[in-house]
């Protein structure tokens, strides 16, 4: 089957390779020339472990192309995926701006009927919004098909070959039997549903699979009062099939380019519908709360920030990218700097990336040793395995004082308290202070 898709981020360009690999013909379109030229060199504009080589071996297979020009490629296909942002407006609804403008595009540009597939997260009620939009600008029949991504970024080549669903919203019975033959290849189970469901399906998972997140980091934070370690509490709660042991990881909170816009999205989403989702609200808070829980620990500790020399492990918001969208490093070295500290980060990837936020008001060490280098303290951001692997004799030969503050669970306390390193890690009761630094 012919195949466009606009849009040649995380969800457009992984749908289009993956779409190539099982068997399509694929043109992925983009309005940025630089990306385009890039990809057409199967040179990814994203960090994506196993991206590069899928795109090189379908654009020899002849299956796989790359263009700015819609119009010319959307002649030979009857399927156009639109797979572009919806980023968050101030007011947490989401902007249907670039939405809007792929969607004039395809109505200025077929030449036949057309199924039009939604792949990026839209509101409840987009799909049929957009089904009229494109009509009314064109005279050939659209039919419009929900179909939600459920990629999680850094392992996104392997959650689309090895998702648990392909949910297809429609309601046009011959545009679903379309996709359903479309998404054979996939050999994944397909949930067929209403448009509203399918939209509905997307939200209500990512908002789910945050709340996860929120109360288990809550959780932790009472073990810190009461006793008990979280890792404990949430190994001996996900053995419980109906509980699941995925998303119970307590931490310093979610970020990302999905769970933090999607649950204010779901938020506006039921405040548009005079609905008071508290549950929602909650989790939305106890996150930002959450990813600021290292630097309200450090506070309690020394007894004035300024002046002091904190080292970042990770900056990315999450290991295997280098994404730093809503991250809560970037909170964290807002709130240092505020408090005068000066602040060094290391990140195998993402560094470049919080460079260009901060620029030279932040150091960025290019080795571990370098960031540690004279510390006051070091907090773990990001569970890269190159941080999991720190030898913790580093800590106490580099550091200024070996303090370490560990927002992942990556460390143990017991060998962190025989190295001689002052330990606190999220949940696991007691601070780990051996002994309390005043200045
Ligand atoms: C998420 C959803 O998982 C995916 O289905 C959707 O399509 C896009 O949004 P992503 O944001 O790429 O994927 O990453 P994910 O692995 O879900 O992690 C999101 C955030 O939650 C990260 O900051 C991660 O550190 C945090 N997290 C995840 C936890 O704090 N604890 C956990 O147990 C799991």
């Amino acid at each position: 089957m012919n195949i466009v898709v606009i849009g040649t981020g995380y969800v457009g360009l992984v749908t289009g390779v993956a779409l190539a690999e099982i068997g399509h013909d694929v043109c992925c379109v983009d309005i940025d020339a630089n990306k385009v030229a890039k990809l057409q060199k199967a040179i990814s504009p994203i960090y994506e472990p196993g991206i590069e080589a899928l795109i090189e071996k379908n654009i020899e297979a002849g299956r796989l192309s790359f263009s700015t020009d819609l119009k010319s490629v959307v002649v030979d296909s009857s399927v156009v995926y639109l797979a572009v942002g919806t980023p968050q407006k101030q007011d947490g609804s989401a902007n249907l701006d670039y939405i809007e403008e792929a969607a004039t595009g395809i109505a200025q540009s077929i030449n036949q009927d057309t199924v039009v597939v939604v792949k990026s997260t839209v509101p409840v009620g987009t799909n049929h919004y957009l089904k009229e939009y494109i009509q009314k600008q064109t005279p050939y029949q659209i039919s419009i098909v929900s179909n939600p991504e459920f990629l999680r970024e850094g392992v996104a080549v392997h959650d689309v070959f090895h998702g648990d669903r392909i949910v297809l919203g429609a309601d046009d019975e011959v545009a679903l039997e379309k996709l359903e033959m479309i998404n054979q290849g996939f050999h994944i189970p397909i949930f067929k549903t209403g448009l509203e469901s399918a939209e509905m399906i997307k939200y209500a998972s990512n908002a789910f699979l945050a709340t996860k997140i929120s109360f288990i980091n809550e959780i932790a934070n009472i073990c810190e009062k009461t006793g008990g370690d979280i890792r404990e509490v949430s190994k001996g709660m996900g053995m419980d099939s109906r509980i699941g042991s995925a998303f119970l990881q307590a931490g310093i909170g979610y970020g990302g380019s999905c769970f933090p816009k999607d649950t204010l999205a779901l938020n506006h989403i039921a405040k548009n519908v005079d609905y008071d989702f508290g549950l929602i609200q909650s989790v939305i808070d106890a996150n930002k709360a959450q990813q600021l829980k290292l630097v309200k620990v450090l506070k309690s500790h020394y007894s004035d920030l300024n002046g002091k020399q904190i080292a970042l492990l990770g900056v990315a918001f999450k290991p295997e990218t280098d994404d730093i969208r809503e991250a809560a490093s970037e909170v964290i070295i807002e709130e240092l700097l505020r408090c005068g500290a000066k602040v060094s980060i290391f990140d195998p990837v993402a560094s470049a990336n919080m460079k260009a936020v901060f620029g030279n008001k932040i150091h960025v060490a290019d080795t571990i040793s370098e960031v540690l280098l004279q510390a006051d303290a070091a907090l773990v951001v990001t569970e890269w395995n190159e941080i999991k692997n720190i030898q913790l004799a580093e800590f106490t030969s580099q550091m200024n004082h070996p303090v370490v503050l560990d927002g992942r669970l990556v460390f143990d306390k017991l060998e962190m308290k025989q190295a001689g390193v002052s330990y606190y890690s999220v949940g696991t009761g007691e601070l780990q202070i051996n002994e309390p630094i005043y200045i």
